[in-house]
């Protein structure tokens, strides 16, 4: 008889805990299955207001397990770094932090620059390869699941995001607790638990990446038109998603 892959055991453990309409009760079987079945879970935060909803629902849950991790991309936010660390101490979490290969990062500026990514598509994919992309795979080895705050509504493109999905870059499941989350549902979370949020929200900032690659948006722009909004819209991803 042929063994039974990754991906079939990990989708046949958790496929009918995680289909509840509750968050908690969601991220309360997840955990509870991966410890059943020995796996490893791990939830990455940017500090959007995404996250810090996933953040505080599994905070709620008693010894999760979850390896909680952020790529700290040396360019982000004065404020994400304070979000970060009032988040730390609120709720004495332990949030690993994952940098750039040094050698990487220094061969890079020293050669094109410390703003190379505003002159060319291939030179920001570079700088987001080095600040993002190489620490994720590092902080996703080993990891059975992977729990992201991504949301449908927040691009075209993230429409065809399932639920859980098999992502065979990483060879991982994907989890996304807040796929049909509106940003209604969001917000209104937010203020029914008071979550703490990242201060830029306030000022017209949605989606919040590296500080010199993100701007605030206007009314009826697309959640994701302050993203490297320089760039043809087809372009923008950074590669930490298949889907942007
Ligand atoms: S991105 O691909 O454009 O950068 P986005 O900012 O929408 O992604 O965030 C979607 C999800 O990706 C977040 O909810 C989080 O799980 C993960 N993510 C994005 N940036 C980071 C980061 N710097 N550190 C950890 N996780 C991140
Ligand atoms: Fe570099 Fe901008 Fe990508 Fe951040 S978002 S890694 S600063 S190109």
């Amino acid at each position: 008889m042929k063994p039974i892959s990754k991906k079939d055991k990990l989708f046949t453990c958790f496929n009918k805990q995680l289909q509840k309409t509750d968050l908690q009760e969601n991220l309360a079987n997840l955990a509870y299955v991966a410890k059943a079945e020995n796996l490893k879970v791990a939830f990455s935060t940017s500090f959007g207001a995404e996250d810090q909803v996933l953040l505080a629902a599994i905070q709620g849950i008693p010894e999760h397990g979850f390896k909680i991790f952020t790529l700290d991309t040396g360019r982000l936010f004065s404020e994400t770094y304070a979000l970060w660390a009032r988040t730390q101490k609120r709720y004495s979490v332990q949030i690993e932090a994952y940098f750039p290969d040094a050698t990487a990062l220094e061969k890079y500026v020293n050669t094109q620059g410390i703003n190379a990514f505003y002159e060319s598509v291939a030179l920001r994919k570079t700088c987001c390869h080095i600040r993002k992309v190489e620490p994720l795979r590092r902080a996703l080895t080993d990891v059975d699941v992977w729990i992201t705050g991504l949301r449908a509504e927040q691009s075209a493109n993230r429409q065809s995001v399932e639920l859980l999905e098999w992502d065979e870059s990483y060879q991982l499941l994907k989890y996304q607790p807040l796929l049909h989350f509106t940003n209604q549902m969001l917000w209104g979370y937010v203020q029914q638990n008071n979550v703490s949020y990242n201060t830029l929200h306030d000022k017209g900032f949605v989606s919040i990446g590296c500080a010199p690659c993100t701007r605030a948006i206007r009314e009826g722009e697309d959640f994701r038109a302050g993203r490297w909004w320089w760039e043809d819209h087809s372009k923008k991803e950074c590669g930490l998603h298949s889907k942007n």
